[in-house]
């Protein structure tokens, strides 16, 4: 499997199995997903997936250095007091003493407690807690051997820009939305000048039926996608994930069936720049994942796809 190379020395396999919803059904998911040769296996607190996904990796009897497994703090623990003990209780979940990639999951805090949504009035509930000072007490988990990396994810642009000045750790990783249809090749440009790798979540675009955009017909279905793949011997889902993996970005297929676990892993190739270049006149700059308005800040506004209406 290609592998990328982190600003830390540490490699990331470029196809990580994404393991956000069916929590019930996480744990056969991550052990058929092993089987099939996923290294790179996403989580995060808020998902309610660490033990699932602790277990399938302990039963799957393969040396827990040979995978690579990425959790993120939630919202309510940025307090830096609460960083700590937040990553504590998720590797007791995840059965493990370290996690390779620890990231911020949004620029926002909300407050401190253990709802992970709080709210009054049905508005979100947020904390005056700069992501500055969380993030700097996710460098001091660095000397503790309990995180090999850390990073962010859902930052915006002028985030990041401000991130960056701020802290003494580059982040190894940003984990974005990312997909043929939300393409982004500046922010993209700007992360790899910087050292910072790029990870795209939600790399089929509208396949998670939460996003609930289905009008639009399925980004896998896009003819140009499917014609690149004829080409290949390779299904449109196939080249959503070789489309992003060319450009050196990892990509994080979530499934719950077996034989789209085994066929996802099958997007690990590269396309012609002739490919490429047809792709890239899809960017369709739709985001689908949008919790603003949940969660109390406006994300993305200098990004792409902010102000696009899904049509
Ligand atoms: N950092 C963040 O804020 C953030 C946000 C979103 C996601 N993520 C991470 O990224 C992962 C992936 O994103 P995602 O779950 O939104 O979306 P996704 O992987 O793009 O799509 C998942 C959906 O596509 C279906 N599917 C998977 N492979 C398929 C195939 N080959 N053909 C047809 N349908 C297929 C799955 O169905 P079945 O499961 O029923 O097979 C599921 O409904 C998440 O699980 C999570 O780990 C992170």
């Amino acid at each position: 499997m290609t592998r990328f190379k982190l600003n830390t020395g540490a490699e990331i396999p470029a196809i990580g199995f994404g393991t956000w919803q069916d929590e019930g059904a996480q744990k056969d998911a991550v052990l058929e997903a092993i089987k099939a040769g996923y290294r790179h296996i996403d989580t995060a607190r808020v998902y309610g997936t660490e033990k699932a996904v602790g277990d399938g990796i302990k039963e799957s009897g393969i040396a827990r250095n040979q995978i690579f497994v990425t959790t993120k703090l939630w919202n309510n623990k940025h307090h830096p007091d609460d960083v700590p003990k937040a990553l504590d209780d998720s590797l007791r979940d995840l059965q493990m003493d370290y996690v390779d990639l620890f990231l911020m999951h949004y620029p926002v805090a909300a407050k401190r407690g253990d709802d992970p949504i709080p709210k009054e009035n049905g508005k979100p509930v947020t904390e005056d807690i700069d992501y500055i000072d969380t993030y700097k007490a996710m460098e001091k988990l660095l000397n503790t051997g309990k995180v090999k990396a850390i990073g962010v994810s859902n930052f915006s642009k002028g985030q990041m820009d401000r991130l960056i000045k701020h802290v003494s750790v580059v982040p190894a990783v940003h984990q974005t939305e990312g997909h043929p249809w939300l393409q982004q090749h500046e922010f993209l440009k700007w992360h790899q000048t910087r050292g910072i790798h790029v990870t795209h979540y939600s790399p089929f675009g509208n396949l998670n039926q939460i996003y609930s955009a289905n009008h639009l017909g399925k980004l896998i279905d896009e003819p140009v996608l499917i014609e690149v793949g004829k080409k290949y011997g390779k299904t449109g889902s196939q080249v959503c994930l070789a489309w992003a993996i060319t450009m050196g970005i990892s990509v994080l297929p979530k499934s719950k069936t077996p034989h789209r676990i085994r066929d996802n892993l099958e997007g690990d190739f590269k396309l012609s720049s002739e490919d490429m270049e047809n792709i890239a006149k899809i960017d369709r700059k739709i985001r689908f994942n949008d919790s603003s308005e949940d969660m109390g800040m406006v994300f993305f506004d200098d990004l792409d796809g902010k102000g696009t209406k899904i049509p």
